[in-house]
């Protein structure tokens, strides 16, 4: 595993999104309430990307079709919970910044 660098947390914010590029991966890093997840920007519907949709509490909608993943909820698809849902990641605090492991 090796950790990556994401983020400073002092430039956390609620209403925070930032799109990293760590391989072949596009992750999208958000905080929204007081709580950041981050999650592979990649609609698990139609690989649209995630970046681009819109924030309802802890529900980000897809801008293509418009479903809803609860992020605070594993991702899971609200409207149809056996499609698949959206995929995160653990966050790894490392001193002031934010990061993820990944394998190498
Ligand atoms: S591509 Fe995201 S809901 Fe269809």
């Amino acid at each position: 595993m090796a950790f990556y660098r994401l983020e400073k947390i002092l430039n956390l914010y609620d209403g925070y999104r930032r799109v990293f590029r760590i391989g072949e991966r596009s992750l999208l890093l958000i905080q929204e309430r007081d709580r950041r997840y981050l999650v592979l920007n990649r609609c698990p519907h139609k690989d649209f990307p995630l970046h681009t949709g819109t924030m309802v509490g802890s529900r980000l909608r897809c801008a293509y079709h418009a479903m809803e993943f609860d992020l605070a909820n594993q991702g899971k698809c609200v409207q149809h919970p056996l499609q698949p849902g959206a995929q995160l990641f653990t966050l790894v605090y490392d001193g002031v910044d934010v990061g993820v492991e990944l394998p190498d």
